[in-house]
């Protein structure tokens, strides 16, 4: 039978579905069902530094009494960013003491280096390897494009430099150049890069003319612009690739390890139909590498990436053009 271990981050993994940071990885009951079911890692639900901030903040302000104490500012502002802090911490250290599976654990986050000093706890509290989530979207028409991605870069240059453990980017699909940015990640020594994110998208209530969110959940076509970065890239750089949005069935996870993915993180899917989904998908895996002569996942991650395959080129715009023509 084929062995459907997969490597990602330094772990050998005894399935290439990772579950992605999200609800269903915010308690421990929960992370013991999701390894129980066969997921190979989890990605806890993130911290977000913005939040953090912002409770602080308004926390701070409703508390008045504090004002004319500077040194009481100091320390409520400190106890009140440790709380939840501290609360992250327990959820991890909770997890590596239930989970023989990697723990990654996952921050949002807005600034260049104001969570580090937090992340390095993380890693003190056994986290296996960190997974950060920076999304410089200009909504500022002043903000030029190249200036974008420069903030990116520099982003993921502090973060490698500051921190020692294995780690890895989940990017979002809005950049001038994704190929670019790929390959600059792999040049500074990223470990991996998720492919992609998906980004909260309001919506218009057209009856009361007020905002509601977008669709929060993917849907099983969601996957193709993934599949496509992953495909091109893939075989261009040395750094892993995992695949994130969309990935519903087992059809999708072997579609995205042809095209190059080491492994891939999953959450929609996780919420509509339950855990189980994740023993399906590894059974699907399973089954089809037994019915093409596959014996481990490594035999076939990147067969059918752009520089591996001599159909490559149709990964590539001139193809779409062949077809409508
Ligand atoms: C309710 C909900 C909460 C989420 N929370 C987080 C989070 O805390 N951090 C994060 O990086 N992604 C978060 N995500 C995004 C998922 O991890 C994942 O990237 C996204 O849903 C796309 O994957 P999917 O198609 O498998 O759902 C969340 C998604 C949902 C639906």
């Amino acid at each position: 039978m084929a062995s459907i271990n997969a490597e990602y981050l330094g772990f050998n993994l005894k399935s290439p579905i990772i579950a992605s940071a999200g609800p269903l990885t915010e308690d421990a009951d929960s992370l013991k069902r999701l390894e129980d079911a066969g997921v190979g890692a989890v990605v806890l639900k993130s911290i977000f530094e913005e939040q953090i901030e912002e409770d602080v903040k308004n926390n701070y302000e409703k508390s008045e009494e504090y004002l004319n104490f500077p040194v009481a500012d100091y320390h409520f502002r400190d106890f009140d960013r440790n709380f939840y802090i501290d609360k992250y911490m327990r959820l991890l250290i909770e997890a590596k003491k239930s989970l023989d599976i990697p723990v990654i654990a996952s921050i949002c986050c807005k600034t260049k280096d104001g969570w580090s000093e937090y992340a390095d706890r993380f890693v003190k509290c056994g986290a296996d390897a960190l997974e950060l989530n920076y999304y410089p979207i200009s909504s500022n028409s002043n903000v030029e494009g190249r200036d974008v991605d420069k903030n990116l870069l520099e982003f993921a240059k502090k973060a490698r430099k500051d921190l020692k453990v294995r780690l890895s980017l989940k990017l979002g699909n809005k950049y001038s150049s994704i190929a670019n940015i790929i390959k600059e990640l792999d040049s500074l020594k990223i470990d991996s890069v998720v492919l992609f994110n998906r980004f909260y998208e309001p919506d218009i209530n057209i009856d009361n003319l007020s905002f509601i969110p977008g669709p929060v959940l993917t849907g099983s076509n969601d996957y193709t612009d993934s599949l496509r970065w992953i495909g091109l890239m893939s075989g261009e750089i040395g750094m892993e690739l995992c695949a994130n949005t969309g990935v519903h069935s087992a059809k999708t996870l072997i579609k995205m390890l042809l095209a190059g993915a080491n492994a891939v993180e999953v959450c929609s899917v996780l919420m509509k139909e339950g855990p189980q989904k994740i023993s399906e998908m590894n059974k699907g895996l399973s089954d089809w590498m037994d019915k093409n002569g596959f014996e481990h996942v490594s035999d076939f991650v990147g067969k059918m990436a752009q520089e591996n395959n001599k159909l490559g080129y149709n990964w590539e715009r001139t193809q779409f053009l062949k077809m409508i023509k």
